[in-house]
């Protein structure tokens, strides 16, 4: 339904904005990280504190910032598995780690547990503006010394 996935604000507020300090170097994965962020920010415009209209938001949109979230994390690892960089496995690790994660939080809403869409946001962002700078920037710093660095 349309009103599920239009913020409850006429005017959506830019929670968290993207910051040029964020930008790995990697047009793909910078485009995909301002997209994960566009993700939050939604969840953020539709934390009413109401948790029937959290909950019906919530279950229209997570499967798709999922999917997304898969996507990005497989671009990112094809790209390092193509440049042989030497952290992949624990790269990957992180990634698939966050994805229980929040495949478990989904299967705790869906069985009742309460659902504070505002702390769900905050949860995302934190792991991705910290994953962004603590993990992303090892690859690019690999990358950008590679004399043989290629995206496809
Ligand atoms: Fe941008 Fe490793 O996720």
């Amino acid at each position: 339904m349309m009103s599920n996935t239009e913020p409850v604000s006429s005017k959506p507020k830019e929670h968290v904005s993207w910051s040029d300090s964020y930008s790995l170097g990697v047009k793909i994965v910078d485009d995909q990280h301002k997209g994960l962020l566009n993700f939050v920010n939604e969840l953020f415009n539709h934390a009413s504190g109401k948790e029937d209209e959290e909950r019906t938001y919530f279950k229209a949109v997570i499967n798709e910032v999922l999917q997304y979230v898969k996507m990005h994390f497989s671009t990112e690892e094809k790209l390092m598995i193509m440049n042989k960089f030497p952290g992949y496995a624990e790269h990957k690790k992180a990634h698939d780690d966050f994805k229980l994660v929040v495949i478990k939080s989904v299967k705790d809403f869906d069985s009742g547990e309460k659902l504070v869409l505002e702390k769900f946001a905050n949860f995302l962002k934190d792991w991705i503006l910290t994953h962004i700078a603590k993990v992303d920037t090892q690859y690019a710093e690999y990358f950008k010394k590679s004399p043989t660095f290629k995206l496809t």
